[in-house]
């Protein structure tokens, strides 16, 4: 039902260049058509003494895949192995830390995209999440990459960036890029790729008069990170030098990969902006092979680009300059209770549907799932938290629930009580369908009986979970990041999810797929003209360019253009993306 209405997606992008561009050309088109029909792919395998020499010129960093969970199997691509249960023991202890799964290049912080989901029977290597010990997963089952690039380089320098840029030009291998994993939507992963591994560049630093380079008279207070470092180092490493930087809700996001590149929320953000408003300068290769700098005085498009343009399109990051903030006091308010019934958790929704905007008003920002909320707010003193939290603490006092209003001395404080134990998961076979909320479904009466009625039709299949995390009090420059301006207009960015099973038959992944498409149209429905976050969307976005980048697309596809002009970057859904039927996409399934 839900399959039927979309248009097949290559139309459908081809439909949007048309619509955002019209006037600026046909000739365009052409060449975006001929592009994407001549997009096949070379297997690394094939090209042993180019593979060779790659390895030579970058230091022998070239490394060969493993399945993480090969040790687990006696079975892997086909060949009888020894299992090693020492290795196998690690791996299933681990197997939903993320903080285990960064360290391994074959470990996806979501598995399904270790696995070919298109193929019909099971190509990967999945545990069980649930039952990390059960043998059904294990017991005569042939253990394949599946989706997982065969080699990867672990990148020590842009110097190895180029070296891949280049092989890729001459050899038709493709690329891929992988930080820390976490992508939602598989772009880090990518069947007989290559891939550029970041996650070794582990440089930080600290300028309190930081100049963005070529730039006179402009000084900030920044830090810069290699594009490896996790969010949870950034905040000790700000934190030891009396700093604050705004970054996501949990320990092991890349700070200056796909998160920055993407948007970057944060529960800071609604007072301090999102990643992409507070960066100052990014060192990138781009496509083109060169390295270059982008900042607000040199590089201008490319700066735009990357402040919202997504993962790996516009280049291959080494490092990035964030504004920070003095070490702050804030308030933090946890709720939770036990919902009696669907009816008692829908009232609870329609509360906070009800005071939300007086919250954003006040600073708050959070997370909601189910019968619980997390929020900061650095506005408030104490007591005016209290006061301002009061309906949804007397709410969930009357159902006997637990209530914490207390201040934290520093978002490093309050980041270790609260976020490591209730950061999202990984490890079980997550996808997510989300939706941008206006201002006017928590401003008007008649904005709130909607969506209120709406999150209650919902709740039989899923309780939404809410990201308080739009930088709604922040004041933005008009025009200077790439984001969809819907963000700057929403409350709330709204998520519900769908958990596929590790050994789901390619039907039932079908199935997950345009369930979870069908109850996330609801919320497109209700909202006409807002977007989604392109880090954290349906994997079968509808018209992804409108929702993602509104009418920043037509010039975030020229300045793609200008830097990419033979396509060696490409992503799913990203800027000036080849299309589903690319062979990129083989491990993708085409609903
Ligand atoms: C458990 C969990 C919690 C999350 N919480 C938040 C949150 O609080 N706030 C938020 O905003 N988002 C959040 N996200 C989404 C997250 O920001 C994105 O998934 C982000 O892209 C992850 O970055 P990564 O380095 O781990 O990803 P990867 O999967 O390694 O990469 C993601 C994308 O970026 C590209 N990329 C990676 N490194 C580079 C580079 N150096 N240069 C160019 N492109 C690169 C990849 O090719 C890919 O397209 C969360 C995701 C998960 C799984
Ligand atoms: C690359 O070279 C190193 C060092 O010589 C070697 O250990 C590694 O196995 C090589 N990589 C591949 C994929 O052959
Ligand atoms: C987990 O798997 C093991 C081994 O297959 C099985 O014995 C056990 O009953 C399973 N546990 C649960 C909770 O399903
Ligand atoms: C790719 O090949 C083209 C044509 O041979 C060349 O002009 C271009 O510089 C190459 N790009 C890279 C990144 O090597
Ligand atoms: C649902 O729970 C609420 C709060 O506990 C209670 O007042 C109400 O009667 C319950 N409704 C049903 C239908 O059980
Ligand atoms: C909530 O949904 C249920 C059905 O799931 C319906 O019976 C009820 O009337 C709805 N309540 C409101 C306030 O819309
Ligand atoms: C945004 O600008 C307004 C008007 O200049 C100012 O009152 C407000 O404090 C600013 N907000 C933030 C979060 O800095
Ligand atoms: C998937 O695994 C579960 C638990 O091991 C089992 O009950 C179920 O039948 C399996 N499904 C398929 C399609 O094999």
């Amino acid at each position: 039902m839900v399959a039927a209405q979309r248009l097949p997606t290559a139309l459908l992008a081809l439909a949007t260049v048309v619509d955002v561009s019209l006037g600026s050309s046909l000739r365009r088109l052409t060449e975006r058509a001929s592009l994407a029909s001549s997009a096949s792919s070379t297997a690394p395998s094939s090209v042993p003494s180019a593979l060779s020499q790659l390895n030579a010129t970058v230091g022998g960093r070239l490394k060969a895949a493993v399945p993480f969970e090969s040790p687990c199997f006696s079975t892997v691509e086909g060949e009888a192995t020894v299992v090693d249960s020492a290795a196998c023991a690690a791996i299933q202890s681990g197997y939903t830390d993320p903080t285990f799964r960064v360290t391994h290049f074959g470990a996806y912080m979501l598995p399904q995209w270790e696995t070919c989901q298109s193929s019909a029977t099971t190509e990967g290597c999945l545990l069980d999440s649930s039952n990390r010990t059960n043998t059904d997963a294990i017991d005569g089952v042939n253990c394949q990459l599946g989706n997982v690039p065969p080699y990867y380089i672990e990148v020590a320098s842009y110097t190895d960036v180029q070296a891949a840029l280049a092989f890729s030009n001459s050899t038709g291998v493709r690329l891929s890029v992988k930080n820390k994993g976490h992508d939602y939507k598989g772009r880090s992963s990518g069947k007989n790729t290559l891939n550029l591994w970041m996650t070794g560049l582990q440089s930080i630093s600290h300028d309190a008069s930081f100049v963005p380079e070529g730039c006179t008279g402009v000084t900030y207070d920044a830090i810069t990170t290699g594009a490896g470092v996790e969010t949870q180092d950034v905040y000790e490493f700000a934190d030891s030098v009396s700093r604050t930087v705004i970054g996501g809700y949990h320990e092991t996001i890349g700070f200056s990969g796909g998160y920055l590149l993407g948007g970057g929320h944060s529960i800071l953000t609604p007072v301090y902006g999102l990643a992409v408003d507070r960066v100052v300068q990014i060192k990138v290769v781009t496509p083109d092979g060169e390295y270059r700098t982008a900042n607000e005085c040199q590089n201008e498009d490319l700066f735009f680009a990357l402040r919202g343009g997504g993962g790996s399109a516009f280049g291959v990051v080494i490092e990035s300059t964030h504004r920070t903030e003095p070490v702050f006091p804030i308030q933090a308010a946890v709720l939770s209770f036990t919902a009696s019934n669907s009816t008692d958790l829908a009232a609870w929704y329609s509360l906070l549907i009800d005071n939300s905007y007086q919250w954003a008003n006040d600073g708050w920002g959070g997370h909601i799932v189910g019968a619980s909320l997390i929020h900061v707010t650095p506005l408030l003193s104490t007591e005016e938290a209290q006061a301002s939290m009061q309906p949804a603490v007397d709410f969930v006092t009357a159902r006997s629930g637990s209530v914490t209003i207390e201040e934290h001395a520093s978002w490093l404080s309050f980041f270790k009580k609260y976020v490591t134990s209730a950061q999202a998961a990984v490890g079980p076979e997550l996808e997510l369908g989300t939706r941008l909320i206006p201002s006017t479904f928590f401003s008007t009466s008649e904005g709130r009986t909607q969506l209120s009625a709406l999150i209650n039709e919902t709740l039989s299949f899923a309780s939404p979970y809410i990201v308080a995390g739009t930088p709604w009090l922040f004041n933005a420059t008009a025009g200077a990041t790439a984001v969809t301006p819907a963000w700057r207009d929403a409350i709330w960015h709204l998520s519900i999810k769908w958990q596929f099973l590790y050994n789901d038959t390619l039907d039932e992944r079908k199935e997950g797929y345009e369930t979870l498409e069908g109850h996330i149209q609801d919320f497109r429905d209700l909202t006409p003209g807002s977007g989604a976050y392109f880090n954290e969307g349906d994997v079968y976005e509808p018209d992804h360019e409108t929702s993602y980048w509104g009418d920043n697309y037509a010039k975030l596809l020229a300045v793609k253009q200008k830097y990419d002009p033979n396509g060696l970057l490409d992503c799913w859904q990203c800027v000036g993306w080849k299309g589903e039927d690319d062979d990129l996409y083989q491990c993708h399934i085409k609903l």
